[in-house]
């Protein structure tokens, strides 16, 4: 297996930094739905786990937590069309709730966008979006955000629930990939294993 370090190119929010930003997010919702007792926090898996869970231990209002799953049309390809599919549907009935959606990170839009006329749909009382980071330069459609950790540069990052071909989420920082390193690894992967 790979070796991280063979491709990170550099740290660009470490531990210390991720935690502190968090635990601010976190006094800030709890702040705002204080008088909410309906107050549910909507996580999209799998890249928002990781935050979903450092958040919550964070907010101090009493709060259901739920997952969904999507797919995005040209996943893979690291850019995504705009056509999403609901792969994991919630198991609760969120009308009238104060929801939160819980994302990892923001890139085109087009998720989110999708995502938020899903959720629309079921009336919630309050629909809010809080990401951990986003990517402003490379957004396409409008999202309304109300919540976010980091804006970072266009540049591809994992760690932090964030994946590189589904495995480096366990990482407690935010990493940027150097993508020629990264193919350079992929092949003596590949090479050693034929
Ligand atoms: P969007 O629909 O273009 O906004 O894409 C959002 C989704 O693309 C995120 O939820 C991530 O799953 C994925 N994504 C976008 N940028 C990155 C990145 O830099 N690293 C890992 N995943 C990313
Ligand atoms: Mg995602």
């Amino acid at each position: 297996m790979t070796d991280y370090h063979d491709f990170l190119e550099e740290v660009l929010v470490p531990e210390d930094l991720l935690q502190k930003r968090i635990a601010e997010l976190g006094a800030k919702i709890s702040e705002d739905f204080q008088h909410s007792d309906q107050l549910v926090l909507i996580c999209i898996l799998r890249g928002g786990v990781m935050f979903l869970t450092d958040l919550m231990r964070r907010i101090s209002v009493p709060h259901a937590v739920e997952f969904m799953a999507v797919s995005s049309y040209g996943a893979g390809s690291r850019a995504t069309t705009g056509q999403v599919r609901i792969t994991l549907d919630l198991n609760m009935n969120i009308h009238d709730k104060d929801v939160i959606l819980v994302e990892d990170i923001i890139d085109s839009g087009h998720t989110l966008s999708s995502v938020l006329d899903f959720l629309a749909a079921r009336k919630p009382r309050t629909l809010n979006v809080c990401t951990l980071l986003d990517k402003t330069e490379r957004r396409e459609v409008h999202v309304p955000v109300r919540y976010v950790g980091f804006q970072i540069p266009n540049k591809f990052v994992f760690g932090y629930g964030l994946d590189l071909d589904e495995l480096y989420r366990n990482l407690p920082f935010v990493g940027v990939v150097n993508e020629e390193k990264y193919r350079q690894s992929l092949k003596k992967g590949n090479d050693q294993h034929a």
